[in-house]
């Protein structure tokens, strides 16, 4: 089974930006702890991060017949991009959405999310274990 993990805007800046609310763990750290989730479970990653919305959507692009799933934090974008909403839709690869924090619980701006509806599954809250949950999710979903 191989599962893209897919980063949007100011996720590569984890551990410095807004502590507070995500956490001191950095971009490299949230790499290895997924990395030898997945090695545990015999399941491949591929990790993709991106500031720019259309790498993004030529990332889930690339994950058509090649993925068996894909978790994805689109981060910003997550409340303003209907392009990765339709990513998702076209390739048809089961999606989990992950949020370290809980957007529902933030600011009115961060409660919409347009890709959740293309999404088997959303994970909010749940720091950094999120990504692990989400790929425990998809595997049991096989
Ligand atoms: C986030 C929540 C979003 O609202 C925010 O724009 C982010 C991170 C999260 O992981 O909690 O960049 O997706």
């Amino acid at each position: 089974m191989k599962i893209m993990i897919i980063n949007g805007p100011n996720l590569n800046l984890l551990g410095v930006r807004e502590p507070e609310i995500y956490g001191r763990e950095t971009y490299a750290d949230l790499l290895d702890k997924i990395r030898s989730h997945a090695k545990s479970l015999g399941v491949e990653v591929e990790f993709y991060q991106s500031n720019h919305e259309g790498d993004l959507v030529d990332c889930i692009q690339s994950t058509y017949r090649r993925c068996d799933g894909i978790v994805i934090n689109p981060a910003a974008y997550t409340h303003t991009s209907i392009a990765l909403l339709d990513a998702v839709k076209s390739v048809g690869v089961p999606t989990v959405e992950v949020h370290i924090s809980n957007p529902d619980s933030r600011e009115e701006f961060r409660r919409v999310s347009y890709i959740r509806q293309a999404c088997v599954a959303s994970i909010c809250g749940h720091g950094t274990n999120g990504y692990l949950e989400a790929i425990d999710l998809l595997l049991s979903k096989r």
